[in-house]
Order: structure tokens, then C-alpha cells, then sequence
């Protein structure tokens, strides 16, 4: 799929004051800084599209970005980030559930996971309460630059092996690095056959 236009479209924390739901979106989650503002950028290619920082914590609302006029990506607070304050840590990942559980266009979640790390509690408990919720979702490992390619790929066998634990089949999974636009088609091919499911309520 052919980017033609991305634009900034509105940010809040209140599920109901989104857009009309009537296009497909996917939204971008994962513990902070594990690189959905940068994936968003990079699928998009707009360097400073969605905001980013090299510190955790830097998205902290609902954004909206309107593609090609037809769907939406969705750039989400990241969770797990022990330096947030307790009461803001249970805020957002209050609002956060309200939007995955009352967006009926959401067609699929995108968890971002930290190809550098062995399996994360919250990544697998987050991933469950997906699966208890019936939210479809995909898992996405980013910065795959950073580590040597077996490191890598010793991480996301120990993933499959987590996974298979508690889960009878494995999600898609893609394998990404914004710094070398790596996964970009393969993600946005995802993007555009899920888009031809979507049934305008
Ligand atoms: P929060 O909004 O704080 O939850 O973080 P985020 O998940 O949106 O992460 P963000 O995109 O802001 O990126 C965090 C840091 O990781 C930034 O310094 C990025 O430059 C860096 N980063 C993101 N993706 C990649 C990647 O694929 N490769 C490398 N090397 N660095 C990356
Ligand atoms: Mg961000």
C-alpha cells in the first residue's frame, strides 16, 4: 500500500470524543518507549508525525492520524513505565482499556514488544487481557537494529515458547526496525487486507 496522505488528526483521553468510528484503525500499544510513536512515523514516513523521546513516558493521550483519507492509525500511552506516578499509571491505563473495549472499529491491536528482551509479565499479561477480551491483535518486535541476529531470534523463540504456555495458537508476528524501515510493507499489507474487512456500522 501506497502512503498518499497522513495527517494529525485529535488527541484526548476520552473514547467517546474520537472520531466517528466509521473508517478501520489499528492501534499502536506497548510497554513506553518500546517504539510506537517512531513505528507510526516510519509506516507514514513522516519524521515527527507522532512525538517521540529517547525518555519513557512521552505519549500520553489518544492520537488519531488519518491515512489515505480511508483509516486510522492510533498512537497510545505505553504501560509498565514504573517512573509514572501511580495514581496517572492507573488513569491512563484506565482510559486505555475504555478505548480498546469501545472502539467498535478498532480492527486489531498492534503490541509492540522490545526485540532486545526476554518475555515481559506485563507484555504476556497484557497480551491475555486481550485474549479474555476477544480484542484481536498482532505482536510487532521492534528495534530489531540493535541487537546481533541471533540474540534476536533466540528472544522471540523464548517468546513462542511463553506464549504457547497459556495460548493454543500463536499471533501474527512481524519484525520491524524504524531506524532501517524494516516490516514497513509486510505491516501496511496487514493494514490494507484487514481494511477490506471492515463493515461501516
Ligand atoms: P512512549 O510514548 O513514551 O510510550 O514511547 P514510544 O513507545 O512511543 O517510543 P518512541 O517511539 O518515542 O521511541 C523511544 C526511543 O526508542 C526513541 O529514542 C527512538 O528513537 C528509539 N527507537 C524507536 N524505534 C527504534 C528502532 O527501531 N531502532 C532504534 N535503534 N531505536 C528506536
Ligand atoms: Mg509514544
Amino acid at each position: 500500500m501506497e502512503i498518499k496522505s497522513a495527517q494529525f488528526v485529535i488527541s484526548n483521553t476520552d473514547v467517546n470524543k474520537c472520531s466517528a468510528p466509521l473508517m478501520p484503525e489499528y492501534a499502536f500499544i506497548g510497554r513506553s518507549n518500546v517504539g510506537k510513536s517512531s513505528l507510526i512515523n516510519m509506516l507514514c514516513v513522516r519524521k515527527d508525525m507522532a512525538k517521540t523521546s529517547g525518555k519513557p513516558g512521552k505519549t500520553q493521550l489518544i492520537n488519531h492520524f488519518l491515512i489515505n483519507e480511508n483509516w486510522y492509525l492510533v498512537d497510545l500511552p505505553g504501560y509498565g513505565y514504573a517512573q509514572v506516578s501511580r495514581e496517572k499509571r492507573e488513569k491512563w491505563e484506565g482510559f486505555i482499556r475504555q478505548y480498546i473495549l469501545n472502539r467498535p472499529n478498532l480492527m486489531c491491536m498492534m503490541v509492540l514488544i522490545d526485540s532486545r528482551l526476554a518475555p515481559q509479565r506485563v507484555d504476556l499479561e497484557f497480551m491475555e487481557w486481550l485474549g479474555e477480551n476477544g480484542i484481536p491483535f498482532v505482536m510487532v518486535f521492534t528495534k530489531m537494529d540493535k541487537l546481533t541476529k541471533s540474540k534476536i531470534a533466540a528472544n522471540i523463540e523464548n517468546y513462542k515458547k511463553e506464549l504457547l504456555t497459556t495460548w493454543e495458537e500463536l499471533p501474527a508476528m512481524f519484525y520491524t526496525s524504524s531506524e532501517e524501515r524494516m516490516g514497513r510493507e509486510e505491516l501496511l499489507d496487514f493494514i490494507d487486507n484487514s481494511n477490506t474487512l471492515f463493515v461501516k456500522p
